[in-house]
Order: C-alpha cells, then sequence, then structure tokens
C-alpha cells in the first residue's frame, strides 16, 4: 500500500459535453487504485455518470443521503463523512446528486477550503466534472491541483479549450496547473491517406500546452463495455477483463504524469 501525505487532486474539465471527462475519471481512479493509490473519486456532475459507475444498489440508496450536494451544504468542512466505498478496491466516491444544480451560487471556492481535511486519508482525489462552466465548474477547478481537460479532435473541442483557457486566466490563478490531452487518437491511422488527426493534434500542441507524456487515449468501443459492463481493462488476453494494448497504455502514461519524481506504477496487472 502506497501512501502519500498530502492528497493531489486531479479535475477533469470541459465546458462541452461528451469529451470523455468521465471516461478519463474512471480509468486514472481504476490505474491508481490498482498500483495501490487510496484513491477519491468525487462526482460533480448532476448526471451522476461516475457514481452509476462506482456504486451497487446498496451504494446508490446510500447516496441519496450521502453526496457532494449535502457535503457542500453541511456547515462542517469534513468531507470524509460524505464518502462511500465502491465496486472497486481502494476506490471510494463523493456521489452526485440530481439535485446538485441548486448549488450553482455557491461560493467558487468551497471545495478547496474543504479537501484539507483528506491530507492522509487520500493519495488522490480525482473530480468528474459537469459540461457548463458556473460556480460548480470553478469549485472543481479552484479545488485542483492538475487540471486536464479532455478534447475530441474537432473545432468544437479547439473552441471550447480556448474559452476556458480565458477563463481560467481571468477568473481563476489554475492556468499554470492546466493541460489539455487529446481523447481519440489511433496510431494505426497515422498515416492513413485523407485522415486528420495528425493536423489536429498539431494545431491543439500549437495553441495548448498537452498533458507531459503524450500518449492519447485511443477511439474504441471498448470504452462502452469497460464503462457500462464494469469490465476491467488487460494488455493481455485474459479471462473477464477487455484487452487493449493500446489503451491500457494510454491509461498508464497519462496515469504516470500524477506521479512524483520516484514513483512508478509497477505491475502490469489488469485494472
Ligand atoms: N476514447 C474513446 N473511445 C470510444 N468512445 C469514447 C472514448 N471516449 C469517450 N467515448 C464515448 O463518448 C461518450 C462520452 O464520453 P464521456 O461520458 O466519458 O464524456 P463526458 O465528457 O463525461 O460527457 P458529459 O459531458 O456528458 O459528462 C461516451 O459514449 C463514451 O463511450
Ligand atoms: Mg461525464
Amino acid at each position: 500500500m502506497t501512501t502519500r501525505e498530502k492528497t493531489t487532486v486531479i479535475v477533469f474539465v470541459n465546458n462541452k459535453g461528451g469529451v470523455g471527462k468521465t471516461r478519463y475519471t474512471i480509468m486514472t481512479a481504476n490505474c491508481l487504485a490498482a498500483a495501490g493509490y487510496r484513491v477519491l473519486v468525487t462526482d460533480m456532475d448532476f448526471n451522476n455518470s461516475s457514481s452509476y459507475y462506482y456504486l451497487d444498489e446498496e451504494g446508490m440508496a446510500k447516496s441519496i443521503k450521502s453526496n457532494i450536494k449535502a457535503a457542500l451544504s453541511d456547515e462542517g468542512n469534513r468531507l470524509y463523512d460524505f464518502t462511500l466505498p465502491t465496486i472497486r478496491k481502494n476506490v471510494e466516491i463523493i456521489a452526485s446528486s440530481r439535485d446538485l444544480s441548486d448549488l450553482r451560487a455557491v461560493n467558487e471556492k468551497r471545495l478547496k477550503n474543504m479537501i484539507t481535511t483528506l491530507n492522509g486519508e487520500y493519495d488522490f482525489m480525482i473530480i468528474d466534472s459537469q459540461p457548463s462552466y458556473d460556480n460548480l465548474t470553478l469549485n472543481a477547478i479552484n479545488a485542483g491541483d492538475i487540471i486536464i481537460t479532455p478534447v475530441l479532435k474537432d473545432l468544437d473541442s479547439f473552441n471550447a479549450a480556448a474559452f476556458l483557457r480565458r477563463k481560467l486566466e481571468t477568473e481563476t490563478s489554475k492556468l499554470p496547473n492546466w493541460y489539455v490531452t487529446i481523447n481519440g487518437y489511433n496510431k494505426r491511422y497515422e498515416e492513413a491517406a485523407g485522415g486528420r488527426q495528425k493536423e489536429y493534434v498539431e494545431e491543439f500542441q500549437k495553441a495548448f500546452r498537452t498533458t507531459p507524456k503524450e500518449t492519447w487515449y485511443p477511439w474504441t468501443t471498448d470504452m462502452t463495455e469497460l464503462k457500462d459492463m464494469k469490465k476491467k481493462l488487460s494488455h493481455k488476453p485474459e479471462s473477464d477483463a477487455i484487452c487493449n494494448p493500446a489503451l491500457y497504455e494510454a491509461v498508464v502514461n497519462l496515469s504516470e504524469c500524477f506521479l512524483e519524481d520516484g514513483e512508478y506504477l509497477a505491475g502490469g496487472e489488469a485494472f
């Protein structure tokens, strides 16, 4: 079991919807947890996607009372009281709530001020955020040590990232903590005639700071099984796991960006 003194907060954020925030949250959390880190996923999207993934029926029932809206509304700062165990070892969750949007005017640093109570309890807190930009999104951003914006290879994603950069610069102090990562880069199509993925990646790299280890998640239908069937991801054929070496390598590479010098992800096991 690995332990760190301070909880590192990773936030996946994009005001554009459907870019992979929830998939990145789940993949990163499962990868770090399999390496022995204690991970707290926090679902800040009232659509509850991460909560549905991590909680069984009993957990979902508990989340009616124990969720991020209740935590942010509580007079105390004890985030820890609102955590729930999940279907994955080493992963706990603060679930979301359909009523979270009631808090859209909450103080934009409320969550940040609560996080110190987590130090020593978790190595990583990973926040999945909603596809919008309001005080709830700002709570996630302001709480983050590392802020990642997944983007698809399209103009809408480029424009959304440009919008977010402007907001981070003018409304927060978090621009230096912000990185863009490209969701949907398939190596085997690198040289395909007419394919524009290289051009898009170059545009993103020119305009934004991209994540340090530049291995992008490939676009793959395996994502559906991994999320909806809650299957594990493996880099070799294994019963009951989805074998996808390219995705596995990309998830490990991105997760290693969150480690400090001297730390590494041992293993090769399915997560
Ligand atoms: N790398 C990928 N390969 C294949 N499908 C993907 C990939 N990333 C995301 N998807 C698909 O795109 C859709 C959106 O992904 P996801 O829910 O993770 O995005 P999101 O940013 O969290 O969306 P929302 O803004 O609605 O919360 C899902 O159907 C998912 O399966
Ligand atoms: Mg989502």
